[in-house]
């Protein structure tokens, strides 16, 4: 009984320690994707020079940001990443927020009660936020190269994803395949273009092969070690072989 009532309390303290990681991490995310904070119709109190409350209002403060921001004339010079090769960079964001979207809808679908495939859910989930991650981090490349000039809705565009079920787990691993093919060739055109001339881009190209190249094409193997193994054990055992890959994944 006491060891229960331990447990119990050591349950809720951990709760308690994770609920306020989560809110001082949901705090730092709307932060960091606000740099212009305005308060948001409430009224915020500040010290006058007596010491005593003032209520300043909602256009006060922002009249004070928009004067406080305005951006210093700098050289431009050293931003070079230009025309094909930085047209190819937001091809190339958008490809990859596709590709999130397509293994989302495919997490969505295993992961549903009537379907009930968690392995290959997860193993969507899992690659959704990888290929999220890619897209951010040319984003972030963008940035380092004094590229992100305006907003992110003309960098980036919300994807309806074409198909949402899938008849088994290898129709969907085979379209994982072939997206990841597509992904693959659309890397390799961003590196034409940028190593050649007028560009030579080669810090780009770089990155894009030994980071990006290499993941994709760990990736594609990846793929297709899993599928072959699926339909070996499907041809065998039929839904009993997927069962069980499932629970191998
Ligand atoms: C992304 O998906 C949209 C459909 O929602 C499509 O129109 C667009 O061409 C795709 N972009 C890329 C780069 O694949
Ligand atoms: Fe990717």
């Amino acid at each position: 009984m006491v060891k229960l009532i331990a447990s119990l309390l050591v349950l809720a303290v951990v709760a308690q320690q994770a609920y306020g990681d989560f809110k001082s991490l949901s705090k730092k995310d709307s932060k960091s994707f606000a740099p212009v904070r305005r308060n948001e119709g409430k009224k915020l109190k500040q010290n006058n020079d007596h010491g005593q409350d003032r209520i300043v209002k909602n256009d006060e403060w922002s009249g004070e940001c928009k004067g406080s921001l305005e951006v210093p004339e700098i050289p431009k010079g050293w931003m070079d990443l230009k025309d094909g090769c930085l047209n190819g960079m937001r091809h190339q964001i958008q490809e990859e927020i596709n590709a999130s979207y397509q293994y989302l809808a495919m997490a969505a679908y295993f992961a549903r009660d009537t379907v009930n495939r968690q392995g290959f859910a997860e193993n969507f989930f899992k690659a959704a936020k990888e290929e999220r991650e890619h897209g951010s981090k040319l984003v972030e490349y963008l940035s380092m190269r004094g590229q992100l000039t305006d907003s992110v809705s003309n960098l980036i565009t919300v994807p309806t994803v074409a198909k949402q079920e899938w008849k088994d787990g290898a129709a969907a691993l085979e379209d994982a395949l072939e997206l990841e093919t597509k992904v693959t060739r659309s890397i390799r055109k961003l590196i034409q273009t940028c190593e050649g001339k007028p560009y030579n881009h080669y810090h780009l190209v770089d990155y894009l092969t030994g980071v990006y190249l290499e993941e994709q094409l760990h990736g594609q193997r990846e793929l297709a070690g899993k599928l072959v193994t699926l339909k070996k054990m499907m041809s065998t055992h039929g839904e009993l072989g997927e069962f069980l890959f499932d629970k191998s994944l």
